[in-house]
C-alpha cells in the first residue's frame, strides 16, 4: 500500500454494478487509488462474498479505506463487520456518515443501490473520505473496546 495516495476498496454485488460507476469516477479524479473486488456486471452474485473481500483487504492493509454496495447496504454490511478490525457502517444520508467517522472511525461506507441515488452516494463518499475521527478519549476508548 502507498503511503502518499489512499487506497479505497470497493465491493459489490450485481445490483450494484451500474451503481458504482460514478462513484469510481469521483475517486479517480479526486486522486484516490481504488481497489475494485466487486462484480463487474449484472449478473446475479453473492454479496457476501464481497463484503468479505473488501474487509479482508483492509486487514491485509491492501487498502485504508472500503466502500461496500448491495441492494440495500444491509447484507453486505453484515458480512463487511463479521471481520475483526472492519467497522462497517449503513448510511443513507450525509449526517449519519460523517457520525460514522467521526464517533465509531468507521473504516468501511455501506450503501443501498435500491434505496439512494449514484449521485447521492457520491456526496457521501466524498463526507466518508474527508471526515476525520475524534480524537476525544471517551470516542478512542469506545472505539477500542469494540475490537
Ligand atoms: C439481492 O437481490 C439483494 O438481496 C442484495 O443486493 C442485498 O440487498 C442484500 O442485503
Amino acid at each position: 500500500m502507498k503511503t502518499e495516495t489512499l487506497v479505497v476498496a470497493i465491493g459489490n454485488d450485481h445490483t450494484a454494478y451500474e451503481f458504482k460507476l460514478p462513484i469510481i469516477e469521483y475517486l479517480t479524479t479526486a486522486g484516490y487509488e481504488i481497489l475494485d473486488l466487486g462484480a463487474n456486471n449484472c449478473e446475479p452474485v453473492d454479496y457476501p462474498d464481497f463484503g468479505q473481500a473488501v474487509g479482508q483487504a483492509l486487514i491485509d492493509k491492501k487498502a485504508n479505506f472500503g466502500i461496500v454496495i448491495c441492494g440495500t447496504g444491509i447484507g453486505i454490511s453484515i458480512a463487511a463487520n463479521r471481520i475483526h478490525g472492519v467497522r462497517c457502517a449503513l448510511c443513507y444520508e450525509e449526517e449519519t456518515v460523517r457520525m460514522a467517522r467521526l464517533h465509531n472511525d468507521a473504516n468501511v461506507l455501506a450503501m443501498g443501490a435500491r434505496i439512494i441515488a449514484s449521485h447521492k452516494a457520491v456526496e457521501l463518499v466524498k463526507v466518508f473520505l474527508t471526515t476525520k475521527t475524534s480524537t476525544q478519549t471517551r470516542h478512542k476508548v469506545r472505539i477500542k473496546k469494540l475490537n
